[in-house]
């Protein structure tokens, strides 16, 4: 189906999403959430740039600590807020989950206001659910470093647990329950992922399912512009992307694997490289163009790393398997995964099938 798309040049973002929703009718609600997505993307990428000049207003700290227990930055509330708005008028959504929201948020006027039964939140046709980090990295952006947005897309849970005849109620504690049990659906229920990466060039990487498509922002254009079809991660490389401070606390088996990537002794025999710049999206965008392994372990003092579930783990982890990689805890796939908690951590590995491979392997002899 996306061949037919990807085989002239110069296809925008919107021509792909437009061929895509000809080809996949079911499709053509996600095309209004892809047009939102790409219009604050645009908004972000300006306002990163725009944050280090001298009247910018939107430089350094909003001056509290967000959900996560982090030093929250001003672009990290800006970018949510842009976030928000941009999803909430495409008139597609129930609810939303981000990082800088404590709780997710219904839509005002979308399905779960009251008297909504299961039917009316799937013919209002705002039955989708969308998870953001809007500002990956963020407490790199004072530095020039890159950024970036994640952003994945669920369709409304119709299995969620939730009696929806109490729908009725001005309870608000079913509404609410609802609006959670709809973020906090296994990545495998992913309809669509998507990153955005603010940087050199600014990227946006999405799959619908059936592939990984990368575009360039042509600012000329103003238009992103299909500049890497059918993304394939290679099978294998020689890299491997850790923040290595932490090595002393891994698990035992990491740090064996990782030895021996150092000594040139792994399964490959390579020698590795190590890179690693602190935001997940330039590391993951990486490993995508030239392969390895990007993670974030657990380790004795947060036995689940660092990385969200939801709005992390899940979206890059639907990209990368998208793009012929594999994503795991050390343990398990982390597609597989049901959250039980929305800002929920879990160890990550990601990146080059045989690379990840040894890793996994390295746990399953540990267990
Ligand atoms: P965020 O800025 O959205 O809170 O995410 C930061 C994450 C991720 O981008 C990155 O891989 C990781 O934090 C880096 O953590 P360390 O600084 O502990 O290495
Ligand atoms: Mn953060
Ligand atoms: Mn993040
Ligand atoms: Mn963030």
């Amino acid at each position: 189906v996306f061949d037919e798309v990807c085989d002239t040049t110069g296809v925008t973002l919107k021509r792909f999403m437009s061929e895509v929703a000809m080809l996949n009718p079911e499709l053509d609600e996600i095309k209004v959430l892809f047009g939102a997505i790409e219009t604050a993307c645009k908004a972000i990428t300006n306002l990163v740039k725009r944050s280090q000049l001298p009247s910018s207003e939107t430089l350094g700290f909003q001056g509290n600590i967000n959900v996560q227990g982090e030093q929250q930055k001003k672009l990290d509330v800006i970018t949510n807020n842009l976030l928000k708005r941009a999803l909430r008028f495409t008139g597609r959504l129930g609810v939303l989950a981000s990082e800088e929201e404590d709780a997710p948020v219904s839509i005002p006027g979308a399905p779960y206001s009251a008297g909504a039964t299961k039917d009316v939140l799937i013919d209002a046709g705002t039955r989708y659910c969308a998870v953001f980090d809007p500002l990956d990295g963020s407490s790199n952006v004072d530095a020039g470093i890159p950024t970036g947005t994640i952003i994945g897309i669920y369709e409304f849970d119709e299995t969620c647990e939730i009696d929806f005849s109490s729908l009725g109620s001005e309870d608000s504690e079913d509404q609410e329950a609802l609006c959670l049990a709809n973020t906090l659906q296994p990545g495998n229920n992913l309809v669509a992922a998507a990153y955005c990466l603010y940087s050199s060039s600014t990227f946006l990487v999405l799959t619908l399912g059936a592939g990984t498509f990368g575009f360039t922002l042509d600012e000329n254009l103003g238009e992103f512009v299909l500049s890497h079809p059918n993304i394939k991660i290679p099978e294998e490389s020689a890299i491997y992307s850790f923040n290595e401070a932490n090595f002393n606390y891994w698990d035992e088996p990491l740090k064996a694997t990782v030895r021996n990537w150092k000594a040139g002794t792994g399964a490959s025999g390579k020698q590795f490289s190590s890179r690693y710049i602190g935001s997940m999206v330039g590391d993951v965008h990486r490993t995508l163009m030239y392969g390895g392994v990007f993670g974030y372990p657990g380790d004795e003092k947060n036995p689940n790393g660092k990385l969200r579930l939801v709005y992390e783990g899940a979206p890059m982890s639907f990209i990368v398997e998208q793009a012929g990689g594999i994503s795991t805890t050390g343990t398990e796939r982390v597609m597989d995964l049901i959250p039980e908690l929305v800002h929920e951590r879990t160890p990550v590995f990601m990146g080059s099938r045989n690379d990840v491979q040894e890793i996994i392997d390295g746990y399953a002899a540990w267990q």
